[in-house]
């Protein structure tokens, strides 16, 4: 099956310049988010304990994944969002900086946790997570995405950790 097809390119979003890639095209085909969600599994590592997803997109296949993997789900968001007790991370964008929180109590010590975003661009929401997760005391296993914008090199800011991508563009 080829998924490539449900990925539009959307030229000059949100910015000039800025060809967006869009994955609301295959959430309208369930033949296609089944395939997908196939193929964001194959290569999990095993006994994972918790799939953390950032706000907004990387719910989208974070939820299906963790209940695949019969774990936990954890939700990364944008700050005043969570209603517990939460901790912060900052993290630089190309002009200015923004800011994600998760449950402090989400993490257990010695947790086994995937990290799942629809997409890796400059690595800096991944790495933000990832900070967040090991002040936790828990331990990124794999980085999971659907699409890496590779030319923008956010794999450099992982760490070396294990990297399990669907489209490379
Ligand atoms: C996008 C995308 C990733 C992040 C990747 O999210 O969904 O989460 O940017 O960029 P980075 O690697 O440069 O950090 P966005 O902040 O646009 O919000 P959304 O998921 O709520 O649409
Ligand atoms: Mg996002």
């Amino acid at each position: 099956m080829d998924l490539n097809m449900y990925i539009r390119e959307v030229p000059d979003f949100p910015k000039p310049g800025i060809a967006f890639k869009d994955i609301t095209p295959l959430l309208l085909h369930p033949q296609a988010t089944k395939e997908t969600l196939r193929r964001l599994l194959a290569g999990v590592p095993g006994n994972i304990d918790k799939v953390v997803a950032m706000e907004s997109r990387g719910f989208l296949f974070g939820m299906p994944l963790a209940r695949e993997l019969n774990c936990g789900f954890v939700p990364v968001r944008k700050p005043g969002k969570l209603p517990g007790k939460t901790i912060k991370q900052d993290f630089d964008l190309e002009y200015g900086s923004d800011t994600l929180e998760i449950h402090a109590d989400a993490i257990a010590s010695g947790d086994r946790v995937l990290i799942h975003d629809d997409v890796l661009a400059t690595g800096g929401t991944a790495e933000a997570t990832a900070k967040l997760i090991e002040s936790l005391g828990g331990e990124v296993v794999q980085f999971n995405f659907l699409i890496e914008l590779s030319a923008l090199q956010g794999r450099k800011r992982l760490n070396g950790k294990q990297v399990h991508v669907l489209f490379d563009y």
